[in-house]
């Protein structure tokens, strides 16, 4: 996929108030600092596309982004931060689960995972949710550049075992580094792949 046209277009706190839901959308999930404004930056060659937050976990908003006017970007704010306070991580949980039980064009969430860390609790609590309420979702490991590929190795094998504990079957997973753009053409290739079924089901209903 050629990115023609990256922009931002909004930031709110309330799915009413997202852009019409007449294109298929993709949001980005996971916890403070696991590269989640670099990758978007890395998969739409846009350096300054999706600012790093100075305050992580303050950021309580859904910010749209429209990709070649065909579909939508989501960067949702993360999981996990352990300095928000209850009420923040509670009003964060209202508005998360709204946006992802009722926004209807929701077409994927790709889920962030640091490639150097075991499973975290935070982050398998979030995709079984994701199960639950029936929202396609992806894997992507970041920051692969950090170590050697046989560790990457080692660590998604051993995600994967884990996930494998309470899934039938794995979610499709992806291997990325913002640093040098692995993994770039295959999620690129994935929405493609998944724009191409969503426009052909429409066109077939
Ligand atoms: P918050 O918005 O604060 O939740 O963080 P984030 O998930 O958006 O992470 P961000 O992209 O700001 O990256 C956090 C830190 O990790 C920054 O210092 C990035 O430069 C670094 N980083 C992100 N992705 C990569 C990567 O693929 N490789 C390397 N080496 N560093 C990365
Ligand atoms: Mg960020």
């Amino acid at each position: 996929m050629v990115i023609r046209e990256a922009s931002f277009l909004v930031s709110n706190t309330q799915v009413a108030l997202c852009p019409p839901p007449n294109r298929p959308e993709y949001a980005f999930i996971g916890r403070s600092n696991v590269g989640k404004s670099s990758l978007i930056n890395m998969l739409t060659s846009r350096s300054g596309l999706a600012k790093t937050s100075s305050t992580p976990g303050k950021t309580q908003v859904i910010n749209h982004f429209n990709i070649n006017d065909e579909w939508y970007l989501v960067d949702l704010p993360g999981y996990g931060y352990a300095k928000v306070s209850k009420t923040s991580r509670a009003e964060w949980g209202k508005m998360i689960n709204a946006y992802l039980t009722k926004r209807e064009n929701l077409t994927c969430v790709c889920v962030l995972l640091d490639s150097r860390h075991a499973p975290q609790a935070a982050d398998l609590e979030f995709m079984t949710k994701l199960g639950e309420d029936g929202v396609p979702f992806v894997m992507i490991f970041t920051k692969t550049d950090k170590q050697s590929t046989s560790q990457t190795k080692n660590l998604i094998n051993n995600y994967l075992a884990k996930m494998g504990e309470t899934w039938d079957e794995l979610p499709r997973y992806f291997i990325t580094s913002a640093e040098t753009g692995l993994g770039r053409e295959e999620v690129l290739g994935f929405i493609t792949e998944i724009n191409r079924q969503v426009a052909a089901d429409a066109a077939g209903a």
